[in-house]
Formats: structure tokens, C-alpha cells, sequence
């Protein structure tokens, strides 16, 4: 891979760096669709329809694909070929089809929203069961031996065409999503929780999510919280003169959490979020986080510098350029969550400070604090500081394209430089590589990774295998493709 990487840094070399000034990067190299020197490894299959998740074995050999009414999971070990392994049907009860469909539903199926290891042998996955969301829990090696189900209806996704995050730590589940017949209701819970524990949620209280889409949640377990990101719309009363001003979000909820006794009973005592700021300057920001990845700092550095490399694009991008990537330390994250906090008057219609001089707000462990505290607690969820790139400054802009996705991977050239690798989909289906130098940012690859322009669901990186994989989301009657890229990491 480092000799690999010699020859495309050469490249870079030789055509000459790009002004990293310069707002449109070109690639340098261009492959041509179905180029042999990337190839692509396709899977198809005419009966499995709209795949909706994507989740790969620690040891990169075996991908599980979650779609409409079915579960599978795919041999992947052969670089240039992909075989199916095993395969569950999974349909929506009767009674949930017909109700769903009286109700003129046009999603009405088993479309699976979440798919996650449950631990080193099962997996869980939900599917949205024609409007009645259930989990299961199966054997990872064994699709169709007996399952375990679980009602999921406050945990998982009703409809397939919402985005939804979810994660698993210790057995138990953390999600983000809306739930409801209508959608209606959004939740961050945790569901499943072992037997000593209670499921939580969010209190309702104002302000607390406004028409939040959720992105995607990490865990942090050098925190003991897991961190969620989301978009959602902002307020006429901070300094924005728009009426539907799109804001993005870090929020955290800690795993020690069990609610409060009295005051925030069944609900978090550390749910906080605060804003995400991709701007450079006072140029106009790029406000609509479209994915974000987590990158962990080498073993020998402290976690505060793990970064989270995200893509945004702007709500006025006609002035400003179409997309933007930001890197966030985590660092950075902690000082928002550990500062002084905004609450909101209801009866005045504003915010004020609501300073941490106790510095408890945003700790873990509050769920055990006195009913005064946890009053507090209720109602300070926003935090004062928004969390800033790192240097104050984009990584790197487009005014051409529009990236929907990203992966990221730290690697060694021969000189022993350690680089960062990014990995951009574009919203008309190329695939941007794009290393990241103290001097700037360059493309050095583009690759057509579909024919058509359609939606990119998800992108997951296999660093041991050389190997991107790309699942699309394309609601179609025919084949859905799994795609594998060689030779590009
Ligand atoms: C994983 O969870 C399943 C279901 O609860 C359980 O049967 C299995 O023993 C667990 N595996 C491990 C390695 O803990
Ligand atoms: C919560 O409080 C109880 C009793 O007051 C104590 O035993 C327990 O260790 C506390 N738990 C945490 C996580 O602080
Ligand atoms: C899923 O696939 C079917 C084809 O089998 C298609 O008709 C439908 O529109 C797709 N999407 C949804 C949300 O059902």
C-alpha cells in the first residue's frame, strides 16, 4: 500500500501542486467507468430490492446487506469477486401490511433501517414491518437459525425514506430516528437496556430537537458517551434574519446514564447539544452536514485528538460553493460541552445564559444528582459555544460538486509520513480521492462509481482488503448493486 501511495504522491508531484488556494480542485487523475486499473466488483441479484444498510465483519470478510424484506450476507473475502453466503426473508406481519396499506403507505414492506452487531456473535437488525417496527437479534454465522425478537417501536424507524442513525454498546441500543405512524415524534433513546437498567428518552420540552434529521452517533469511550450529529432549524433568535435557517448539531448523551429519580425519570440527564460551525472566516457557512466519520488518533496520542471529518453543504449555495469538508477535534467538542450553557424563556420567547460554574452541566453521572440540579439539567441542553473547525478553516471546498458522503483512513507513505486519505462521493456518482497536505487539500483520484446519478446511502472503507465498497440506494425494481472498488486505498 506505501508503494502504492509513493506512486500516486509522485504524481501529485509531478503534474505540479494545485494552488490550495484555488476553490475548484481537479483531479488528477481521472479513471474512465469500468477503467481496469479500478476495477469495480459488482453484485446483483434480481431479487433483492431497495438496500437500505450496510455493515461489514471486524474481519472485513463478510458483508451483511440489509434491504426490502430481506436480510443477506455476502462472501466478500475475494477481491474481484462477490458471492452470497446466506440469506433471510424477512416480511412484514399480514396485519401490519393491510393496515399500512389502507392507509395509503407507499413504503409498506420490511425495509430494514438498522443493522448492527448486538455483540462478537449476533447481529440486530429493525425493520420498518410495514409501519410497526421489530427488532431481531440472530446469529451473525446463521441467518435463518431461531431469533429473538423485540418490539421496537419506540426505538426504530416507521418509514424507509427517513435517515436514521443507531449504535450499540454493551448490548444496548442507542438510536436516533423518528417514530410514529406519521413520523411525527422524534426520538434519541436507548432501547434494550439490560435488565437493571431503564430504556430512556428525551423529555419533551421546547427547543429541545426542531425537524432534527439525523445523521450519525459514535460512541466515545474514552467519554463514556456516545455522540450523535443531526441537522435541524435554527432559531429567529439567535443572530440569523432567515426564516428557516438549517443548522448542524453534535450531541452526546453519556451510557452511564439511568435517568433521573423524581425529576427526569426514564429520561436523560445528560442529553446536550451544541452547534457544528463550518466556515472560514466570515464567509458564508456551510450549514447542512451531510455525513461525518470519526478518525482515532494514533495509539501514542490522546484521544482529545480524535477528528471528525464531515461534509456540509450550504443552504445559499448559489453564493457560495456547492460543498465543504470541516474536521472537528474532539477537543473542541468537550469545551462546548463543558462551557456555559443557553436556556430558554418560554414566557419572554428567549434565550439567555445560563453560566456552568459548578461545571456539572454536560458531565456524566448527573442521572444521581439532587431533583435542584437535574432541574438545571432540563432545561440547559444548548450549549453556548459552537464547536469550530480545527485552524478556524475548511479543509477543503467545491463550487462544482456536491459531496454526499465521506470515509477517511490515516496512511504511511515510504518516507514514513503518516497522511490522511479522504474518500468523497459526489451526488452524480464519482468518487473523489483526496489526500490531505499541510499546503492543502488535492483530488488525486476521480472514479465513476455509477452510471446514473442516484443516492448514496452509505460508504464503507476496508482498509485491510485495498477495498471501497459502496452500496447504493436506488429505490428500483431491479437488481441492487453492491459496489467494491480495487486498488484505491
Ligand atoms: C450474544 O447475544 C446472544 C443473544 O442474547 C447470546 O445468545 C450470545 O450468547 C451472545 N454472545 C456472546 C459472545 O456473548
Ligand atoms: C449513585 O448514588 C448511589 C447512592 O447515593 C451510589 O451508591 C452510587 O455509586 C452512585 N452512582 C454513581 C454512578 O455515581
Ligand atoms: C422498492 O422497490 C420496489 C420494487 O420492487 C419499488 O417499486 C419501490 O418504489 C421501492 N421503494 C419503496 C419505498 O418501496
Amino acid at each position: 500500500m506505501a508503494a502504492l501511495f509513493r506512486i500516486w504522491m509522485f504524481k501529485v508531484l509531478f503534474f505540479g501542486l494545485i494552488d490550495p488556494s484555488q476553490a475548484s480542485l481537479r483531479p488528477r487523475v481521472s479513471f474512465p467507468q469500468g477503467s481496469s486499473e479500478r476495477l469495480l466488483s459488482i453484485y446483483s441479484s434480481s431479487n433483492v430490492k431497495n438496500t437500505t444498510t450496510l455493515l461489514l465483519s471486524t474481519d472485513a470478510d463478510t458483508l451483511f446487506v440489509g434491504a426490502q424484506d430481506a436480510l443477506l450476507s455476502l462472501d466478500v473475502s475475494q477481491p474481484d469477486s462477490i458471492t452470497l453466503k446466506d440469506e433471510l426473508e424477512w416480511k412484514a406481519s399480514r396485519g401490519n401490511l393491510l393496515t399500512c396499506k389502507m392507509a395509503s403507505k407507499k413504503d409498506c414492506g420490511n425495509f430494514i433501517s438498522i443493522l448492527q452487531f448486538f455483540n462478537s456473535t449476533h447481529l440486530y437488525a429493525c425493520g420498518t414491518n410495514a409501519y410497526g417496527p421489530q427488532g431481531i437479534i440472530i446469529p451473525a454465522s446463521s441467518l435463518n437459525a431461531s431469533r429473538d425478537t423485540k418490539n421496537a417501536k419506540n426505538c426504530c424507524p416507521y418509514s424507509s425514506t427517513q435517515r436514521n442513525t443507531a449504535i450499540i454498546v454493551d448490548e444496548e441500543l442507542y438510536t436516533a430516528t423518528k417514530v410514529g405512524f406519521f413520523g411525527n415524534k422524534k426520538v434519541i433513546s436507548r432501547c434494550h437496556s439490560r435488565a437493571t437498567r431503564n430504556n430512556l428518552e428525551l423529555e419533551n420540552v421546547p427547543k429541545l430537537l426542531q425537524d432534527p434529521v439525523f445523521i450519525s452517533s459514535t460512541h466515545v469511550a474514552s467519554e463514556g458517551k456516545i455522540l450523535l450529529f443531526f441537522t435541524e432549524t435554527g432559531d429567529l433568535t439567535g443572530d440569523y434574519l432567515v426564516n428557516s435557517f438549517i443548522v448542524s448539531r453534535v450531541a452526546q448523551v453519556c451510557t452511564d446514564d439511568n435517568g433521573g429519580s423524581l425529576t427526569l425519570q426514564k429520561r436523560w440527564t445528560s442529553f446536550a447539544k451544541a452547534q457544528l460551525v463550518c466556515q472560514q472566516g466570515e464567509d458564508l457557512q456551510f450549514n447542512k452536514l451531510e455525513d461525518i466519520v470519526k478518525l482515532s488518533p494514533p495509539d501514542n496520542e490522546s484521544s482529545d485528538s480524535t477528528l471528525f471529518y464531515g461534509v456540509f453543504t450550504s443552504q445559499w449555495s448559489v453564493s457560495s460553493g456547492q460543498s465543504a469538508v470541516c474536521a472537528f477535534s474532539l477537543a473542541e467538542i468537550k469545551a462546548a460541552f463543558s462551557g456555559d450553557y443557553k436556556t430558554f424563556d418560554l414566557e419572554g420567547n428567549h434565550w439567555s445564559r445560563q453560566p456552568n460554574a459548578d461545571k456539572k452541566l454536560g458531565k456524566c453521572g448527573l442521572f444521581n444528582d439532587t431533583d435542584r440540579v437535574l432541574n438545571i439539567v432540563k432545561k440547559s441542553f444548548l450549549t453556548e459555544k459552537a464547536v469550530r473547525p480545527v485552524e478556524n478553516k475548511l479543509l477543503l471546498s467545491s463550487t462544482k460538486e456536491r459531496y454526499s458522503r465521506i470515509a477517511v483512513q490515516r496512511t504511511q507513505a515510504a518516507n514514513g509520513q503518516s497522511y490522511t486519505i479522504l474518500y468523497l462521493l459526489t451526488e452524480s456518482g464519482f468518487l473523489h480521492k483526496v489526500v490531505l497536505l499541510a499546503k492543502g487539500s488535492h483530488i488525486i483520484e476521480e472514479i465513476p462509481i455509477f452510471k446514473q446519478s442516484q443516492t448514496v446511502k452509505n460508504i464503507l472503507l476496508s482498509k485491510s482488503k485495498a477495498l471501497l465498497r459502496v452500496s447504493s440506494e436506488c429505490l428500483c425494481p431491479t437488481a441492487q448493486i453492491i459496489q467494491t472498488v480495487q486498488n484505491v486505498c
